[in-house]
């Protein structure tokens, strides 16, 4: 098969996503899979940021020092606090009153989250999983637990790899537990801002991935505190988020991005996120007044091109262009726009970030949990 997907029935579609996923996931674990057990050495924290991916003319200056809601428009204030309980359209989301989470949950969602999951494999590589949980990963007594699991695919992908641990996905978005889900995984309803529904010490690894448009900026110490609370002493937490800043943007590309992040941060939310999960896992460990900390923090930033450098540029800019349309229901109204001029806006943007060599950065960061 071609890489025409628009021919694929949407479980098609993910059913052929998930294979080539998970075997891109195999090579990856089989080029670094331990065949016996390894100590793992303490592994350093990187804070310095990525380079651009290969670029071919260096920016304008100005450009990349914009600020990320530069160009935003916000011509209808009200809109921007939307919750999607106002969409009368046939999505589905989430029914969570006090959630500020606005993205869909529906089959639609779902297919984005799998090209996107293709496309973090394809740019993380081995790092789906974090090294030194290879070990623990073989034994039929670990238990995982991925938060904000959707319909499984991180889950999923990790679970071929490894048949032998006990997995677990916990999210807000209960009509997804409807869906065709894996059926070794117990998903189950679970807002992570109220308390995770597990007992504490109970995982040996917890997962938890692009939540930065339902995390409050304020409360993501508080987040990491309660994956760190089921994760046994020892074990280990990961995350993966993305910061809301576009590099070489054009006008098209100003406005949307600009918008996207002013709405974000007037929701309260961390647009820079993945730059600061680090310091928001040393503030989890100061504020447990020594009964937990979080140590052997590594951290791991990539640049992922929009639109252009091969499969993963294209797969982000599909994944761009989806969540752009899936936003339909309140951005255009938000930046005062008809349905047509908003679609044609995108459509300029993902062709704009390809003549641009436009690109952003995914931060991915693992931690051992140390219980006093
Ligand atoms: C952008 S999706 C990412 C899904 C998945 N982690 C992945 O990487 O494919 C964010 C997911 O987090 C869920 N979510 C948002 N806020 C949450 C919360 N407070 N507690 C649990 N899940 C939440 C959403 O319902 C959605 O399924």
């Amino acid at each position: 098969m071609g890489n025409d997907f628009s021919k694929l029935s949407p479980k098609e579609f993910i059913q052929t996503i998930r294979t080539r996923s998970h075997r891109k996931a195999q090579q990856a674990a089989a080029a670094t899979a331990p065949t016996k057990a390894v100590e793992t050495a303490p592994v350093t924290s990187s804070l310095t940021p990525a380079p651009a991916p290969a670029p071919t003319a260096e920016p304008p200056a100005s450009v990349v020092k914009t600020s990320p809601t530069d160009g935003a428009v916000l011509s209808d204030e009200d809109a921007v606090f939307w919750h999607p309980s106002q969409d009368d359209s046939d999505r589905e989301y989430h029914k969570v009153d006090s959630s500020n989470y606005f993205l869909p949950s529906d089959m639609q969602e779902q297919t984005r989250l799998d090209l996107q999951h293709h496309m973090l494999v394809m740019l993380f590589k081995d790092l789906i999983i974090c090294t030194p949980v290879k070990e623990i990963m073989t034994k039929k007594s670990t238990k995982v637990l991925d938060v904000g699991c959707a319909m499984g695919t991180w889950l999923d992908s990790v679970y071929r790899i490894y048949l032998n641990p006990e997995y677990h996905g916990v999210d807000i978005a209960d009509e997804l537990n409807q869906w065709e889900k894996m059926s070794m995984a117990k998903c189950i309803f679970g807002n992570v801002l109220e308390g995770l529904p597990y007992e504490e010490n109970t995982f040996n690894f917890v997962h938890q991935r692009l939540l930065f448009t339902g995390v409050p900026k304020t409360k993501w110490p508080a987040v990491i505190a309660e994956l760190a609370r089921v994760t046994k002493s020892g074990g280990w937490i990961q995350l993966l988020e993305y910061d809301v800043v576009t590099y070489r943007q054009g006008p098209a590309s100003k406005a949307l991005g600009g918008t996207f992040a002013a709405m974000l941060d007037k929701r309260g939310m961390d647009i820079h996120a993945g730059s600061n999960l680090v310091r928001y896992m040393n503030e989890a460990s100061s504020n447990s007044g020594g009964s937990m900390s979080l140590t052997n923090i590594s951290q791991k930033t990539v640049s992922c091109p929009i639109g252009w450098g091969g499969k993963v540029g294209e797969l982000f800019a599909q994944d761009s262009e989806k969540a752009l349309q899936s936003m339909k229901a309140f951005l255009p109204k938000i930046m005062g726009l008809t349905n047509e001029a908003y679609d044609a806006l995108v459509k300029e943007n993902m062709a704009e970030c390809g003549r641009n060599q436009s690109f952003g950065n995914f931060t991915c960061v693992y931690a051992q949990v140390v219980k006093n």
